[in-house]
C-alpha cells in the first residue's frame, strides 16, 4: 500500500486531463468555484465530496453537457471547453452519467452497436468490440433483451460497455457504484482495475469510500464547489478539512 499511496500525478508525465481554474455559478451559487487539478495518463483518481459539492456539474462542464463561465479545460494538447459534448466524446473523452443513460427500447448489443457506430467504427470492429465487453460485463446472457428490461445495475454496467467501445483517453465516471448490487459493483471494480493496469485513464465519482480507497491511489475532494484536498487517498480521507466537509453537510441535513 505504501508503494501505491505515493503514487501521484507526478509519477505520470504527459498530462490527460488539465482543468484550470474552472468556475460556473447557479444565479448567486458558486456550484463550482476556480477548480484546478491535472490527471496523467494512465492515473485512476477519485473525484469525492458531499452531496451538492459540484462534482456532476465539474463533470458536465468537462464533457461540455454545461458550459463553464471561466477557466480552461485541456484533453492531452488540445483545449476543450465550448466544444459541444459529441466533438469532446469523439476527441476521447467519455462520461457516465449519475442518472443512466441507456437507449431503453434497444437490445443491449445494439446500445453497443449504436455507441461504436458514434465513435466511428466499422461494423465488423463493433460487433467483436461488443463481444468482449458483454463477456467482460457478465452480460453475454442479456445481449439480446432490450435495455429497459435489464436490472438498474446491468443498465449501469451497459452504460459502462458504451463507453468503452473505443478506449477513451480518460472515463469519466459519475457514482458509477450507487444502488448497485454488489455483484456487479464488484464487475465494474475488476473491470476498472483490468483497464487502469492496462493504462486506461480513470476520474470516478463516488461515495462508497472502501471502493474508492481500494482502487483510487490518488483522490481529490470538493466541497462547496472548491478543491479542498488533492493527494493520495488515504492521506486525503484523513485531512480534517474533509471530515469536516463530510461532518458540516451531515449536521447540516
Ligand atoms: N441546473 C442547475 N440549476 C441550479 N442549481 C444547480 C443546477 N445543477 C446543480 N445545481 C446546484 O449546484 C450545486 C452542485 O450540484 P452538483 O454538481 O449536482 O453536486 P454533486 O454532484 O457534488 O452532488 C448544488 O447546490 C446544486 O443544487
Ligand atoms: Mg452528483
Amino acid at each position: 500500500m505504501g508503494t501505491r499511496a505515493a503514487f501521484t500525478q507526478k509519477d505520470h508525465g504527459v498530462s490527460c486531463l488539465a482543468v484550470s481554474n474552472v468556475s460556473r455559478a447557479f444565479g448567486g451559487l458558486r456550484a463550482v468555484d476556480r477548480v484546478s487539478f491535472d490527471i496523467g495518463r494512465g492515473e485512476l483518481v477519485g473525484l469525492i465530496g458531499p452531496n451538492g459539492s459540484g462534482k456532476t456539474t465539474l463533470l458536465n462542464i468537462l464533457s461540455g453537457h454545461q458550459p463553464a463561465e471561466a477557466g480552461e479545460v485541456r484533453l492531452g494538447d488540445e483545449a476543450i471547453q465550448g466544444l459541444r459534448p459529441e466533438r469532446i466524446a469523439a476527441r476521447g473523452l467519455q462520461r457516465m452519467f449519475q442518472l443512466t443513460r441507456v437507449f431503453r427500447r434497444m437490445s443491449a448489443l445494439d446500445n453497443l452497436m449504436t455507441a461504436g457506430r458514434a465513435l466511428g467504427l466499422a461494423q465488423a470492429g463493433a460487433l467483436a468490440r461488443a463481444g468482449i465487453l458483454l463477456e467482460e460485463l457478465t452480460l453475454s446472457r442479456v445481449s439480446d433483451l432490450d435495455a429497459g428490461q435489464l436490472s438498474g445495475g446491468q443498465q449501469k454496467l451497459l452504460e459502462f460497455g458504451c463507453c468503452f467501445m473505443s478506449p477513451p483517453k480518460i472515463a469519466l465516471l459519475d457514482e458509477p457504484f450507487a444502488a448497485v448490487h454488489p455483484a456487479m459493483k464488484e464487475t465494474m471494480a475488476r473491470f476498472i482495475r483490468a483497464h487502469h493496469a492496462d493504462g486506461q485513464t480513470f476520474l470516478v465519482v463516488s461515495h462508497d469510500m472502501p471502493v474508492i480507497v481500494e482502487l483510487c491511489p490518488r483522490t481529490i475532494c470538493m466541497n462547496a464547489g472548491a478543491v479542498i484536498a488533492d493527494g493520495p487517498t488515504r492521506t486525503v480521507l484523513n485531512e480534517r478539512s474533509v471530515i469536516e466537509a463530510y461532518l458540516g453537510g451531515a449536521g447540516a441535513a
